[in-house]
């Protein structure tokens, strides 16, 4: 469908989408990073502007152009991802009604980077690289006391506390479905993703099981959508209790722009 064939229910809504991988710097040449092309992020962005919205993707290390429509700040590492957001959650020009972090942010970086490059010099030791913490941007937004946008989408990039065992499987069969709750990796993916909704504080997690190369760089995408329980299910539940939203198969990673 042409993307002014969709409804246009996010009209004056303001959306800002992370995107991408941060890469950390070692030293003038070198990064520590991960695997995320930022094709999920851009497909929000891409569908959010679609349906009428004015979207700020912050993109970090992204190789697409930007999506028609979309204000694109790129960013390289952690620091500069969590300045972005700020300055947009901020923007004298309104408040942000959704805030969707689908960036893989670098948990830890380099305690220094380097002025110069690392040399290996003959006979010398392994250097050992020093790691600190980078802030939780995601729970920072959540925990905001000013200008919290109403609805803070986080994701979940799990793959369980075991590899499935897959007895008797070849490389030719089809993977398990990544969305069937009664997997055991999955069922240890889903409990990850309910602790880690209560921690971070969002209202919805987009849960992806990545392991077995899923996810990461593909194409397509599956995922569940986890949301804090309704407040008469904590009552019996506990005041972590989550529920299953929506359960999207794999598919386009534009449908489950749209389905999130
Ligand atoms: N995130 C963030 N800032 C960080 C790390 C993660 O905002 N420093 C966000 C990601 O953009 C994502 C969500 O938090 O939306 C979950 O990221 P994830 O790496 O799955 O969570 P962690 O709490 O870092 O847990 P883990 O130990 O599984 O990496
Ligand atoms: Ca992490």
């Amino acid at each position: 469908r042409r993307p002014d064939a969709l409804p246009h229910d996010l009209a004056g809504r303001r959306v800002l989408v992370t995107a991408g991988g941060t890469r950390e710097p070692l030293d003038p040449v070198r990064y520590l990073g991960n695997r995320s092309s930022g094709r999920q992020g851009w497909a929000l962005a891409l569908v959010a502007a679609a349906r009428g919205a004015a979207v700020t993707l912050v993109a970090a290390n992204v190789e697409e152009v930007a999506p028609p429509g979309v204000t694109v700040v790129p960013v390289g590492d952690a620091r500069e991802l969590s300045a972005a957001v700020d300055s947009v959650l901020d923007d004298p020009a309104g408040p942000v009604d959704a805030v969707v972090m689908a960036a893989a942010v670098a948990d830890f970086r380099p305690a220094a980077a380097a002025e110069v490059k690392i040399k290996k010099l003959p006979g010398g030791a392994p250097p050992v690289v020093e790691l600190v913490e980078n802030p939780d941007i995601l729970a920072g937004i959540a925990h905001r006391t000013e200008r919290r946008p109403a609805v803070v989408v986080g994701f979940a990039a799990e793959t369980g506390a075991a590899t499935g065992s897959r007895t008797g499987a070849t490389a030719a069969d089809p993977l398990p479905d990544a969305t069937d709750a009664s997997d055991p990796v999955m069922a240890s993916v889903l409990e990850y993703a309910r602790q880690k909704l209560a921690r971070k504080g969002c209202d919805l997690l987009v849960v992806n099981r990545v392991d077995q190369g899923r996810a990461f760089g593909a194409p397509d995408n599956a995922a569940v959508l986890l949301a804090p329980a309704r407040a008469d299910h904590r009552a019996d539940h506990g005041a972590d209790a989550a529920q299953v939203v929506a359960e999207v198969p794999l598919g386009p990673k534009t449908v489950l722009a749209a389905a999130v």
